[in-house]
């Protein structure tokens, strides 16, 4: 037999996110055949089961389709299960050593894949450096999962020890956003199109908003979540790397070093936030919803702790000080149990000048305005582009001015093309050694360092915290508060989704 060219080591193997993510994207990959052919992975956790039960668990994950049913048995039989410690030396070199039985070499390329607690992952990331290096010319790299510490002060220490045992270079820091299309896109969108290029900016640009909303609570993940809140969990990582990727100056190339020194100069300008710039909240049950789901609150689910105050909902206005933007807010707003599940990126434009229209505005409605032009870009579901623009009401003989989009749906526009599940392009962009879509240590440090003093005073409970009904739209408090740093919400204008259903 040929000798293995790349180990996928699979840590955390009998966990939920090797279950619903890790096993299935290595399927896919290798059923499509973007893996290297002579490749092998290996499972590794502490439970005593088998790979044929991480397998039977992972299965309703994995979609296998009749058809593929030879393909996905040539990729059953190249795993395999390894059980052992986080922190006994010798069951590491006890997977060291069945790596180079199983793959018959000691210099295979090695992939490390880190779906673990925190509490184990400076034990294990030194064993693995100690005992599971493959010999020269083989490569380790180590694919680490959030959350990468919990503050400013804990992800140092974390990425300190990194540092001793790796360099950089080894190390991919996976945020899945920015495997997503459309955040891959930004940068596309932005830089490859002189139109945007040129208002790009606080002269053209009053408002920016990034909404995260989901439709469901925490659904048994409690135990983790109670210990992060929202902020922790989707916003200093998710939201700002898609902020950070907006408001960016131009990279010399798309090289991943030049975008990434961009990302991190750009954080750079942001002050903390300040806590009159957040409104924090959690959700309750509605016990008049006909949705089960939808009558527990949070402290319902009994993996949290009864007087638990860690928010599921919150709005951070944050301002970049630089020549570009001064001035202008960026509002990073996430939720947890709303009406839908969302995330998209509102780009708001400045007011038309003059007072051309006023007059046959106000024949209609006294209190009018003319609506601002708004670019949506919208990660998720139904990936769209659309550009909200003021158009004369069709067939009206005077001015009757309404708002409508020029609109870029992919769905319609680019039937029949299957956008890849965000964990496949990154994992694939592992194996190809491309950094251009993870985390280098110095943004993760910018990113802790922005939302840490809010962190502080959320943990000590000094921060409000509203409470919002299960399903609902969002939180008053914190719309009134984009309102007043200048976004403009008018409610009149329904995108094609909204309008259907
Ligand atoms: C994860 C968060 O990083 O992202 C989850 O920990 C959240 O709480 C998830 O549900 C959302 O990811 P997606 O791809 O479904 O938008």
């Amino acid at each position: 037999t040929p000798l293995t060219s790349h180990i996928f080591f699979i840590f955390g193997a009998s966990g939920d996110l090797a279950k619903k993510k890790i096993y299935p994207t290595l399927w896919w990959l290798y059923r499509d055949g973007f893996l290297p052919e002579r490749i092998r992975f290996i499972g590794y956790a502490r439970s005593q089961i088998t790979i044929a039960t991480i397998f039977e668990h992972a299965a309703k994950y994995m979609k296998v389709e009749n058809h593929e049913r030879e393909t996905f048995q040539k990729f059953v039989e190249l795993n395999s299960y390894c059980v052992g410690h986080y922190d006994v030396e010798k069951d590491f070199q006890h997977l060291n050593d069945e790596a180079n039985r199983l793959s018959k070499q000691e210099s295979a390329h090695r992939l490390f894949y880190l779906a673990l607690p925190p509490n184990v992952y400076e034990s294990v990331t030194e064993l693995i450096s100690k005992h599971c290096r493959p010999k020269p010319p083989g490569w380790i790299r180590l694919i680490v999962e959030k959350p990468f510490g919990k503050d400013l002060q804990s992800s140092n220490k974390l990425s300190e020890h990194l540092s001793k045992c790796y360099v950089e270079e080894e190390i991919y820091r996976i945020d899945h956003y920015l495997g997503k299309e459309m955040v891959q896109n930004i940068i596309v969108l932005r830089f490859a199109n002189h139109i945007l290029s040129r208002v790009w900016n606080r002269d053209s640009i009053a408002a920016v908003i990034i909404i995260f909303k989901e439709d469901i609570g925490t659904q048994g993940r409690g135990g983790y979540f109670d210990q992060f809140g929202i902020i922790r969990d989707v916003i200093q990582n998710h939201l700002m790397q898609i902020l950070s990727i907006v408001a960016m100056e131009k990279p010399r190339s798309t090289k991943g070093e030049d975008i990434r020194d961009e990302k991190v100069k750009l954080l750079r300008c942001i002050s903390p936030v300040k806590p009159e710039d957040v409104v924090i909240g959690q959700y309750i049950g509605d016990k008049d919803s006909g949705d089960v789901e939808h009558q527990q609150g949070y402290l319902d689910d009994k993996t949290v702790p009864d007087n638990s105050t860690t928010p599921t909902y919150a709005q951070l206005i944050l301002n970049i000080n630089n020549e570009r933007w001064a001035g202008v807010p960026f509002i990073l707003r996430a939720g947890k149990a709303l009406n839908e599940k969302k995330a998209e990126i509102r780009i708001q434009f400045r007011d038309a000048p003059g007072a051309m229209f006023d007059e046959d505005i106000r024949e209609n409605d006294p209190n009018g305005r003319l609506a601002r032009d708004e670019l949506v870009m919208r990660v998720q579901p139904n990936e769209a582009i659309y550009l909200k623009l003021n158009t004369k009401r069709p067939g009206e003989m005077g001015f009757i001015i309404e708002e409508t989009e020029l609109d870029l749906t992919y769905g319609d526009r680019y039937q029949g093309v299957k956008l890849p599940d965000a964990y496949e392009r990154l994992i694939l962009d592992v194996f190809m050694g491309s950094k251009i879509n993870f985390v280098r240590s110095d943004e993760l440090q910018e990113a802790w360092r922005i939302v840490d003093p809010i962190l502080e005073l959320v943990d000590q409970k000094k921060l409000p915290l509203i409470p919002y009904k299960f399903g609902v739209f969002g939180i008053p408090e914190a719309f009134e508060a984009a309102a007043k740093h200048g976004y403009i919400f008018r409610g009149t204008y329904l995108w094609k989704d909204e309008r259907s259903g």
